[in-house]
């Protein structure tokens, strides 16, 4: 492998410079008015792909086009499905950015922009560990794939309308899928995640009198919405952190003596976890520790809630309107549609007369648990351990990927949640970065992985 680690070493900059390209394209999918730019970033993925000598295409979709390319067919050599978005979350709230979010920067050893970790940067190192292994050696060790999409943040609506097709199921045959869309444990602590929540989001809109009114002229005559709107959202979870709704927690499957006892033995330090947020305290659902919380139990949360007055100084109106951005996370075994319908169920009632409530349900995924007794397991570790200079540890994320479950489902194929992230990297926050000396562990990782996977069939 000296003659590839040596590629790597030599071309540092040119990885981040190719990086540094993508991340100027603003393709934020959940945003109407960047959708061209999403196009934009999808061209440049597909060329990327194309100059390594990859056959490469854009499969358009009812939203925004999937990038698909492949390697020259070596028989014999097991197929790897590489999964990664180039779609990024809107960049907001913009003055809080210290280098402009679509002008990637370096600083203190990290790369800051929108799309930096989440998912630019890792998805491209798998790129780039495949673009070592062509310059150097002019071929793979195992058949590499690509399924690159561009609205994994606002619901991945093109790529499950794809998967869902007999072209789409041939395509992306594979015998593993690899995704690094996910963070190490802490710095200097690699990490394979197997387990990951799903959700389901909504927009509440509740809507009043046809028109703003003064509030001493109707305040108290009439429903005000915001006031319906509060008290219908507060009381979907009560103050012990349990969520309210008829059959929530019925799908749930309990945390394990065992697993709860792996989750004690990380070294999670919640005084050091409370200042990197900037928190006094920490709440959540009575009778489990914080990693519990936010890897194994469901939540609820308001991502944005809005109507009435939001400008400067006072204004004493009955607003004619509010809306809540809510969303469940979800474990493993709970669906969303049934939870969509017990939220309609609970809120109907809830909704006072002179108001009227729409649920609006935006997309949902289940929660995944990957299976953790396969060679192809032990070889990530290999890899890992080999590019970062230290063993994996097993842990289990919060956060969702809506294809990985689909994935199974439908190709058959276990995942590999390789992240080479930091909980502290702002993903979704101002200021997203992405520790570079990660980027060239993820992407030297990344080329031990082609190389230790290609030894799997050969044993
Ligand atoms: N990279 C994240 C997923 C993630 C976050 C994994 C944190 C592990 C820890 C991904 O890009 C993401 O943000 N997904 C969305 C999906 C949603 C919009 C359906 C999420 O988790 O909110
Ligand atoms: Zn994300």
């Amino acid at each position: 492998m000296r003659d590839i680690t040596d590629y790597l070493e030599a071309h540092q900059t040119d990885f981040e410079d190719s990086l540094c390209e993508l991340l100027r394209i603003p393709s934020v999918s959940a945003d109407p008015a960047f959708h061209s730019h999403c196009a934009k970033a999808a061209d440049w993925v597909a060329e990327e792909f194309r100059g390594m000598g990859l056959a490469a295409e854009l499969i358009p979709t009812c939203g925004q086009p999937l990038v698909f390319a492949q390697s020259e067919k070596i028989p014999g050599a097991p197929t790897v499905l590489v999964y990664g978005h180039y779609d990024v979350q809107p960049p907001d709230p913009l003055d809080q950015w210290i280098s402009p979010p679509f002008e990637p920067t370096k600083r203190n050893g990290n790369l800051y922009a929108r799309g930096a970790t989440d998912d630019k940067g890792q998805m491209f190192t798998h790129v780039a560990s495949a673009k070592a292994w062509l310059k150097t050696r002019g071929k793979l060790p195992v058949n590499l794939k690509y399924i690159i999409e561009g609205e994994e943040e606002s619901g991945s609506s093109g790529i499950n309308e794809y998967i869902a097709t007999a072209a789409a199921k041939e395509k992306l045959a594979c015998d593993i899928i690899v995704i690094s869309d996910t963070s190490q444990f802490g710095p200097g602590q690699p990490a394979i995640t197997y387990g990951l929540r799903g959700g389901v989001w909504f927009e509440l809109r509740v809507t009043g009198p046809k028109q703003d009114l003064h509030s001493g002229t109707f305040g108290g005559g009439v429903t005000n919405p915001l006031v319906a709107l509060s008290k219908m959202v507060a009381s979907l979870i009560d103050s012990r952190g349990r969520i309210q709704l008829p059959g929530f927690y019925d799908d749930v499957v309990p945390l394990s003596d065992r697993e709860r006892k792996q989750f004690a033995s990380l070294p999670f330090n919640e005084p050091a976890f409370m200042e990197q947020l900037g928190v006094s305290g920490l709440t959540g659902e009575e009778g489990f520790t914080t990693l519990e919380r936010r890897w194994a139990r469901p939540t609820f949360d308001i991502h944005g809630l809005g109507g009435g007055y939001q400008g400067p100084g006072p204004k004493s109106i009955v607003p004619a309107a509010g809306f809540a951005k809510i969303s469940f996370r979800l474990v493993p075994k709970q669906q969303p549609d049934k939870i969509a319908a017990a939220l309609e169920a609970f809120l109907r009632p809830l909704c006072p007369a002179g108001v009227t409530l729409e649920v609006i349900g935006n997309h949902g995924a289940p929660g995944v648990l990957t299976n953790l007794e396969s060679p192809y397991v032990s070889a990530a570790e290999r890899a890992i351990e080999q590019g970062f200079g230290k063993k994996p540890v097993f842990i289990r994320e919060g956060g969702s990927i809506p294809i990985v479950s689909t994935f199974a489902q439908r190709l058959g194929a276990d995942t590999l949640l390789l992240g080479w992230g930091l909980d502290d990297d702002n993903t979704h926050s101002p200021n997203e970065k992405f520790c570079l000396a990660d980027f060239h562990r993820g992407i030297k990782a990344s080329a031990f992985l082609w190389e230790e996977l290609g030894q799997l069939s050969r044993r």
